[in-house]
This record gives C-alpha cells, sequence and structure tokens, in this order.
C-alpha cells in the first residue's frame, strides 16, 4: 500500500531570541514574565529581523529537512507551504522557497488555515502522493507573526514567535507514513480569532484579533474530539500512542491533552516554552526538534494535532 512516509524534519529559528521582559521593555508591554509563564508557558519566542520573510525562513527549515532526509532538492516534485503571513499576496511563499531552492520542475502552492495550516497541508500532500500526482514533496509551515500582532494588545502580542519548520514526504510501499488525517472547519467561529482585513480589504488594521478564553474553550473540546475521530478511523487505542506533537499554544492544553491520553509528560513534544505560537510551524518545528534529537523511533506511532482560526482543527496519525 502506497503511503506518504515523513523522511525527516527540519526546522529554522530567527537569531532574535527575545524573552518575556526584554519582550515587554522592547515594545512598552504592561505584562510580566510570571503572566505570560503561568497563562501559557511561555518563556522566550524568536522574532524575524526585517529581512527575513516566511519564504526564506521555509527554505532554511526545508534545507535542513532535505539534509536530514539525504533528499536532493532535485527530487522534491511539489511543495505547500502553510503560512498566513506569505511574503506577499502572489506569488505563493511556496514558488519563492521553490526558487530559492533551485528547484524549476514539478508544482508549488501555499495552504491557508492559519494555526491548523500544517496539518492541513500535509493531508493535501498525502492525498497528492497516494494519487500519484507527487512523488516526493516538501511540506512547510512557515509564519512571521510578529508583522501582524498589535504592540498595544497585551492580550494577543505575548503569545506568538516567528520560525519555520519542514518535512520531507515521499512515496513508499510500506507500513510507515500517514495513517490518516481529519479536517474540520466552523466558519461561523471566524471572529474570535482572526486578522482585520489584508490586502483585499480596505480601512482595516491588518493586524491578529483574538478572544483567548473563547478559543481557549473550543480547544479542550474540538481537539478531544478530532484525537479519539483519528484513533477511531484506524482501529487504534490510545495506549497505541507513542508521541503526541500538538500545536504549541499553550502548555495547559498541550497538558491536558497529554492527561487525557495516558501519556507521560515526556511522551509530548514541547515547545512552546521556547518557540511560543508559531501559528502553521508549530507542529513541524517541534517535529524537527524531536527528529533532530533522535527521539523518534522506526514504528512509533505520532499524533499530531491543531486548532486554530477559521476555526480550523485536525489531526494526523503518523508511523514512523
Ligand atoms: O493558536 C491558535 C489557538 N489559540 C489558542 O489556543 C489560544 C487559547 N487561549 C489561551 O491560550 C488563553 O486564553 C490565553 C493565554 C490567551 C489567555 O489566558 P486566560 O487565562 O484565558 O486569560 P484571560 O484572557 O481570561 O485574562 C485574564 C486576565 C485579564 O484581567 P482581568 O480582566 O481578569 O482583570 C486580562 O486583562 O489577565 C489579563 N491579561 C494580562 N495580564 C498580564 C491578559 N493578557 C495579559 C498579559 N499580562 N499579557
Amino acid at each position: 500500500m502506497i503511503r506518504s512516509r515523513i523522511l525527516a524534519a527540519g526546522g529554522y529559528l530567527p537569531a532574535d531570541c527575545v524573552d518575556n521582559a526584554t519582550l515587554a521593555a522592547r515594545f512598552g508591554i504592561d505584562t510580566s514574565d510570571a503572566w505570560i509563564r503561568e497563562r501559557s508557558g511561555i518563556r522566550q519566542r524568536h522574532l524575524a529581523a526585517p529581512g527575513e520573510t516566511a519564504s526564506s525562513m521555509g527554505a532554511a527549515a526545508a534545507r535542513q529537512a532535505l539534509e536530514r532526509a539525504g533528499v536532493g532538492a532535485e527530487a522534491v516534485d511539489a511543495i505547500i507551504v502553510a503560512t498566513a503571513t506569505p511574503d506577499s499576496s502572489f506569488p505563493a511563499t511556496a514558488v519563492r522557497v521553490q526558487a530559492a531552492l533551485g528547484i524549476t520542475h514539478g508544482f508549488a502552492f501555499d495552504v491557508l488555515a492559519a494555526c491548523t495550516g500544517f496539518v492541513y497541508a500535509l493531508a493535501v500532500a498525502d492525498s497528492m502522493i497516494r494519487s500519484g500526482a507527487a512523488r516526493t514533496a516538501l511540506v512547510i509551515g512557515a509564519e512571521t507573526y510578529s508583522r501582524i500582532l498589535d504592540w498595544t494588545d497585551r492580550g494577543t502580542c505575548v503569545l506568538f514567535g516567528d520560525g519555520a519548520g519542514a518535512v520531507v514526504l515521499r512515496a513508499e510501499d510500506g507500513e510507515a507514513g500517514i495513517l490518516s488525517t481529519h479536517l474540520h472547519a466552523d466558519g461561523r467561529h471566524a471572529g474570535i480569532l482572526h486578522v482585520e482585513g489584508g490586502p483585499g480589504s480596505t480601512g482595516t488594521s491588518g493586524l491578529l484579533r483574538m478572544a483567548g478564553p473563547e478559543v481557549f474553550k473550543h480547544a479542550v473540546t474540538k481537539l478531544a474530539a478530532v484525537v479519539d475521530e483519528a484513533l477511531a478511523a484506524n482501529g487504534l487505542a490510545r495506549a497505541d500512542i507513542d508521541w503526541l506533537v500538538p500545536h504549541q499554544a499553550n502548555i495547559r492544553i498541550i497538558e491536558g491533552m497529554g492527561r487525557k491520553l495516558g501519556l507521560p509528560t515526556e511522551r509530548v513534544v514541547v515547545t512552546v516554552d521556547r518557540h511560543a505560537n508559531t501559528s502553521a510551524a508549530s507542529i513541524p518545528l517541534a517535529m524537527a526538534e524531536a527528529c533532530g534529537d533522535g527521539r523518534f523511533k522506526p514504528g512509533d506511532l505520532l499524533l499530531l494535532e491543531a486548532i486554530g482560526g477559521g476555526l480550523t482543527w485536525g489531526s494526523a496519525l503518523v508511523r514512523w
């Protein structure tokens, strides 16, 4: 059976690493290190330098993923970038990544599902690989949320960071690979987490707005449901999961899911303390870290889950 096997993951974080106290001082935010840590688990985040963009960071993450996979860029025939902060409205960030990697064949496009973007992009890539439309794909999450934050809104500006993560997928006949993906959206809740306007709107700020506690409530119930959906679809039990690789928005949501699944804390990949919420980049960045230190072993079962603006939410089960 042809599956999309994840060969390796890579990541990129901007050099400017800013802890909570420094962030508060730099942007004049009325907050405290204690509040940010207690409510979100975040200690620091990385912020893109003026010249850095989703495509430059995405290309850097892709290079690391390709190197770890032992795959040359010339083998890549599909590039899908999940981002809500593209370099420009068009061309897609993915074609900029393609050019940066020196690839001149295949196809490249972006997917927008906010913080669920990577899970959506993975699902699209998996479908295309299993249908034969692509053989080797790069799936990338890359974000520069620092550019859409309202630095006068302490309820959001302390929570996000910049970065990119990437995975290399290859069509392989075997047991390893993506077992299933499960995507959901409910646009009735668009107003609780959104960006005010954009290039197709007039008179808007272009800044991120979030009703945090409302999103929190949706996260707890919808993530639990989509995790159970993934397990049921594969006839698997919670005890079968080796690694939870969650979207990194809030340590309280992550730990709650870990407890629900009965996983010891060392089986949950956590980066939110150091990366903050990097939206579509958070899962592939977490995978890059765990891939880099050899945590994932062949045959391990990984559960990925995310929720974000839309609302969108989803999960994926992956055999490493
Ligand atoms: O990635 C997409 C998915 N996103 C999420 O999953 C985010 C989900 N939401 C959350 O993670 C949490 O709701 C937050 C971390 C955003 C907020 O935590 P909370 O416990 O829900 O706090 P809150 O928004 O209810 O605010 C509690 C208090 C308020 O003060 P009062 O009204 O109780 O006096 C806020 O004004 O904390 C205040 N506050 C702050 N204080 C210091 C809000 N932001 C800050 C801040 N520093 N940065």
